[in-house]
């Protein structure tokens, strides 16, 4: 079994430092301390940002063999210490250790994929002649660094989601200060670790654990010039009231559907939506919450997910037949809970599940809840999905876009006229056809519309929004 260190330091300007070692972080299945970090001051903060303004010009100097080397390294590294990242993630997460490694798998994919795309960041040529009064004018655009980033990740996907700021920063030369998720952030610190290996600009990067309270520079500082915050809606959206002039990407939460047309191979859509909805404990943006299922085989579809989920074993994430671990804290597990019975009272059947033990909350299906409540409503980010019926796709559609969110959606079916309909009117960022709204490969674009968000990540979306046109005009006279 890898071993994690007592202590971490953060890394500021490209060093690790340790001024103290203020930031607990329990392993989310046992509640017991397994690390300290090191907490960033606010004073910390503004040098970090003072180190990422004087490494703009060498960033956006370095050629893109250069910085496709500092990815490759990254890559090397991921791979060589594979087993170690994916504990880390199984200890301050409490992922299951087999999601974990996904995650890790992905993380290498995420920094693959940066290295190849920083030597394709192409311009264009244009002839502007296109009346009499732009004879003999042409004009070329290139893509240019924005300058520096803030980012704040979240705590459901420690290294992939770090790595889906971090990456496109270093393919495209701009220099960034990140904070981490308090409950999560040793993800974060080894990407640091392993970018501190390279001779990247001193100040390009800073990865800086830090209270809420003391981390208003991420959000106000007007020296960086771009936000990347993926989160909660709540706080994502507060945060852009406040970013000033900054250039704002938002990657928030949801509460995807999926539908099960009348056509649809029943055996595989249970495999792929149990996963859906309870893969690492329903703690995705993405994850099955709502299960709209065609009335002539609700009854058959509802049969086959409760027994399914009903096997799915709980426990320590560290066991390899673990499927569902611990939720990231008791609060949040006491929280869905409260959703949960209220729907309950309100009328909705409990079909499986509902039972808590600390922040152990058992995989969850509810039907016949009432079209206001919170469960349906709101972003579970936990173990539960409700079941809806549908008698048409329209119907379906419609209660698909009944949401203030608009993330990703699921669905199953072999009608090629539904699969347009659906990618025509379902208001999301994302459509999956055959599979779970919460399927991702790390090269798409992703993100949402509505309360979901604003811009796309998936390294090349993300590297545009790193990066500025910078055009000129030319004359021939
Ligand atoms: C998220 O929770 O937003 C990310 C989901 C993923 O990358 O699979």
């Amino acid at each position: 079994m890898p071993q994690l260190k007592d202590t971490y330091p953060l890394y500021l300007n490209n060093k690790a430092v340790q001024p103290n070692t203020d930031l607990e972080v329990t392993d989310k299945f046992t509640g017991k301390v397994a690390f300290r970090t090191a907490l960033a001051s606010p004073e910390i903060i503004d040098q970090a940002i003072a180190g990422a303004v004087r490494a703009a010009e060498p960033m956006a100097r370095m050629a893109s063999y250069e910085r496709k080397a500092v990815l490759e390294h990254c890559v090397k590294r991921f791979r060589e210490r594979f087993d170690e990242l994916a504990y880390a993630l199984c200890v301050e997460a409490g992922k299951p250790i087999k999601d974990a490694e996904g995650e890790v798998t992905r993380l290498i994919d995420t920094f693959q994929i940066a290295a190849e795309e920083s030597t394709r960041m192409y311009g264009e040529v244009m002839p502007l002649d296109i009346s009499a009064r732009a004879k003999g004018y042409q004009a070329i655009w290139k893509r240019y660094p924005i300058g520096p980033c803030s980012f704040i990740s979240p705590f459901n996907f420690p290294l992939n989601l770090a790595a889906h700021k971090v990456a496109p920063a270093i393919a495209v030369g701009c220099p960034f200060v990140m904070k981490p998720a308090s409950k999560t952030p040793l993800g974060a610190i080894i990407i640091g670790e392993v970018l501190a290996e390279t001779d990247l600009p001193e100040g390009a990067f800073s990865i800086l654990p830090a209270s809420r309270d003391g981390a208003d520079l991420f959000t106000v500082d007007e020296r960086l010039k771009l936000l990347s915050f993926t989160g909660s809606p709540a706080v994502g959206w507060d945060l852009k009231a406040r970013c000033g002039k900054k250039k704002v990407v938002l990657e928030l939460g949801g509460n995807a559907a999926v539908v099960v047309d009348r056509d649809a191979d029943l055996d595989d859509a249970l495999e792929r939506i149990v996963f859906g909805a309870f893969y690492q404990s329903g703690q995705s943006c993405i994850g099955v919450q709502r299960i709209l299922i065609h009335e002539e085989v609700y009854d058959t579809f509802r049969d086959m997910l409760v027994e399914k989920t009903r096997t799915l074993k709980s426990g320590d994430p560290k066991d390899r037949d673990t499927f569902i671990g611990p939720m990231i804290s008791e609060g949040e597990a006491k929280r869905l809970k409260g959703w949960i019975d209220e729907a309950v009272d309100g009328g909705a059947t409990l079909l499986c599940g509902g039972g808590l033990d600390g922040n152990m909350l058992e995989a969850t299906l509810l039907e016949g809840v009432d079209k206001d409540a919170r469960a349906i409503n709101d972003e579970a980010f936990g173990p539960l999905a409700i079941l809806q019926r549908f008698a048409t796709m329209d119907e379906a559609l419609e209660e698909v876009n009944r949401s203030t969110f608009g993330l990703q959606a699921g669905i199953f079916t072999r009608d090629l006229f539904a699969m347009f309909d659906a990618w025509d009117r379902l208001e999301v960022g994302g459509i999956v056809i055959n599979d779970v709204p919460s399927y991702r490969v790390d090269n798409m674009p992703y993100g949402g519309v509505k309360d979901s968000g604003l811009g796309r990540e998936g390294v090349k979306f993300a590297m545009e929004d790193m990066t500025e046109i910078r055009n000129l005009v030319v004359r021939r006279t």
